[in-house]
C-alpha cells in the first residue's frame, strides 16, 4: 500500500453512474519510439529537422528517444502495475506508409498490432492519435500541409488505420494540436518542417481543418462504435487589465489560440468576427468547404499547460497583441518557462462546455516539466505532484459546476524527446536515464496511481 498524499488530495468526483471517469497517460510516437529508420520505416519531417544542426537543443534527435518501439512490453507492464488503464499514443504515419501513401510497410503495421494487443491483454485501453506531427518527409516534398492534396492523403491514411486497427481500438483522436504544428512548423519555423511564411501557415491551417473533419468521417464510416475526438492546444487568456484595447487584444489571441480549430468543426466557421485578419483564410477556401470543415466529434481533446496574459502591442504586425513575458508575472514557472496557473484549466473546461455542439471533453494532455532530483533509485518530484494536485482540484471544481468532462490524461508516461527543447525538460511520471534506458518511477507516478484508485468508480 502506498502512502503518498499531499494535503487533502484524495477527493471524489460527482460521477454519473454508468459513465466511469477515464484516467490515463499520454505519449506520442516520435517522442518515444526511437527506431527512426528501423524495419522499413520511412523518414518523417522530424527525422530531417532534428538531423539539421542548430534546430534542437544540443542538436539532439529522436533517433533513439526512449526506444519504446523495442521496450514497450516493459513500459506497459509499468503502467499496468500502476493501475493506469488508458494509454494515449500516436501512430507514426511513415512507419505505416514510408512515403506517405502507396506502398505499405508490413513491419510497421505488425508493430502497432503487437502494441495494441499487449495493451488489451493488460487491460489497458488504447487511445490512438492518428497524427502527432511526424509527417512523412516525402509528403513535405510535395508541399506538406500547404498542399490541399494532403486532405486526401490524410484521409486515405486514416481509413487505412481504421480498417486495420478498428476492430480492436475504439478511441481515436484525429490530430494533435493543429495550431502548434501549423504555427511552429510553417510560421515560426521552430518545429519541423521549419518554414517561415504567413501564406504557408494560413494554407496549412485550412488544410488541417479540412483534414481534421475528413479524418473524423473516415473513422466514423469504418470503425463500428468508435469514440472519435480531435485535440487542441489551449490556454486561458487574461487581458493585462481592463483597458478596452487590452481586452480587444486578448479576444484576438483567444480566437487564434483557443477557437481556430474548434469552431469550424462545430459549423461556426473560423472566428473571424473577433480577429478580422483570419479573413485571409478565405483565400484558401473553395465552395463547399464550410460544410467539409464540419464533423460531429464525440469529444474534444483539451491540452493545457499554462495561461497567457495579453496586451495591445503596436509592434506586433497583423495581430497587434503581445504576450506579457512570464518574467513579469511574478508567478511560479515550469522548466518550459510556462506559468503554473491551475485555474486556467477550470476556465477552459467551462468555456468549451458552453458550446452546445461539444458533447464531451477529455483532457488529453496536462502536465509539467521540472528539474527532477534523482537520488539513486528514487526520483522525488514534489513540484509535479503539486502541479497535478492543483490541476485536478480545478478539474474537480469544473465537474461540480457542470463541465462535460469525462477524462484526464497526464502528459506524459516517460521522460522523452520534447521537440525543439530536446531531452532537457522532463515531463514523465517515469524517469528515463537516456544513457542506459533504465526506467525509474517518480514519486508522482505512485501519487497518480493512488489518486486513480481513490477516484475510480
Ligand atoms: C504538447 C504536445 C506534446 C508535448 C507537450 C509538452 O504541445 O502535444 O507532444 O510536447 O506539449
Amino acid at each position: 500500500m502506498r502512502n503518498i498524499t499531499i494535503g487533502d488530495t484524495q477527493k471524489h468526483f460527482e460521477q454519473p453512474v454508468n459513465s466511469p471517469f477515464i484516467w490515463g497517460v499520454a505519449s506520442s510516437a516520435y517522442q518515444t519510439e526511437g527506431a527512426h529508420l528501423a524495419d522499413g520505416k520511412g523518414p518523417s519531417i522530424w527525422d530531417e529537422f532534428t538531423n539539421k544542426r542548430g534546430k534542437v537543443f544540443n542538436n539532439q534527435t529522436g533517433n533513439d528517444a526512449c526506444q519504446f518501439y523495442y521496450r514497450y512490453p516493459g513500459d506497459l507492464e509499468i503502467l499496468h502495475s500502476l493501475g493506469i488503464k488508458n494509454f494515449r499514443f500516436s501512430i507514426s504515419w511513415p512507419r505505416i506508409f514510408p512515403k506517405g501513401r502507396g506502398t505499405i510497410n508490413q513491419a510497421g503495421i505488425t508493430y502497432y498490432h503487437r502494441l495494441i494487443d499487449r495493451c488489451l491483454e493488460l487491460d489497458i485501453e488504447p487511445w490512438i492519435t492518428l497524427y502527432h506531427w511526424d509527417l512523412p518527409l516525402e509528403l513535405e516534398h510535395k508541399g506538406g500541409w500547404t498542399n490541399r492534396d494532403i486532405v486526401g492523403w490524410f484521409e486515405d491514411y486514416a481509413a487505412f488505420c481504421a480498417r486495420e486497427f478498428g476492430d480492436k481500438v475504439k478511441n481515436w483522436m484525429v490530430l494533435n494540436e493543429p495550431l502548434v504544428f501549423t504555427g511552429a512548423g510553417y510560421f515560426y519555423g521552430l518545429h519541423a518542417p521549419g518554414k517561415r511564411s504567413l501564406g504557408a501557415f494560413l494554407a496549412a491551417v485550412h488544410h488541417a481543418t479540412l483534414a481534421q473533419a475528413a479524418g473524423g468521417r473516415a473513422l466514423r464510416a469504418l470503425v463500428p462504435n468508435a469514440n472519435i475526438g480531435t485535440t487542441v492546444s489551449c490556454s486561458h487568456i487574461t487581458p493585462k487589465n481592463n483597458y478596452s484595447w487590452n481586452i480587444k487584444a486578448a479576444k484576438k489571441v483567444d480566437a487564434l489560440l483557443n477557437r481556430l480549430f474548434v469552431e469550424p468543426f462545430l459549423g461556426l466557421g473560423y472566428p473571424i468576427q473577433d480577429f478580422k485578419a483570419l479573413n485571409m483564410l478565405t483565400r484558401y477556401m473553395q465552395p463547399g468547404d464550410e460544410s467539409r470543415m464540419q464533423f460531429d466529434f464525440d469529444f474534444l481533446g483539451v491540452q493545457n499547460y499554462t495561461r497567457e496574459i495579453v496586451k495591445y502591442s503596436i509592434l506586433a504586425p497583423i495581430i497587434r497583441a503581445s504576450i506579457v513575458p512570464v518574467s513579469k508575472r511574478n508567478a511560479e514557472v515550469t522548466e518550459m518557462d510556462w506559468e503554473v496557473y491551475p485555474e486556467g484549466l477550470y476556465q477552459l473546461l467551462m468555456k468549451y462546455s458552453s458550446y452546445s455542439g461539444i458533447k464531451k471533453i477529455m483532457v488529453t494532455e496536462n502536465g509539467a516539466a521540472f528539474p527532477d532530483q534523482r537520488e539513486g533509485a528514487v526520483v522525488q518530484d514534489p513540484k509535479r505532484m503539486n502541479f497535478m494536485d492543483a490541476h485536478l482540484s480545478q478539474l474537480n471544481r469544473a465537474v461540480a459546476d457542470g463541465a462535460k468532462v469525462g477524462g484526464y490524461f497526464i502528459w506524459t508516461m516517460l521522460d522523452n524527446f520534447e521537440w525543439a527543447e530536446g531531452y532537457r525538460p522532463r515531463f514523465g511520471l517515469i524517469y528515463v536515464d537516456f544513457k542506459t534506458q533504465k526506467r525509474i518511477l517518480k514519486q508522482s507516478a505512485l501519487w497518480y496511481a493512488d489518486y486513480i484508485t481513490a477516484n475510480s468508480n
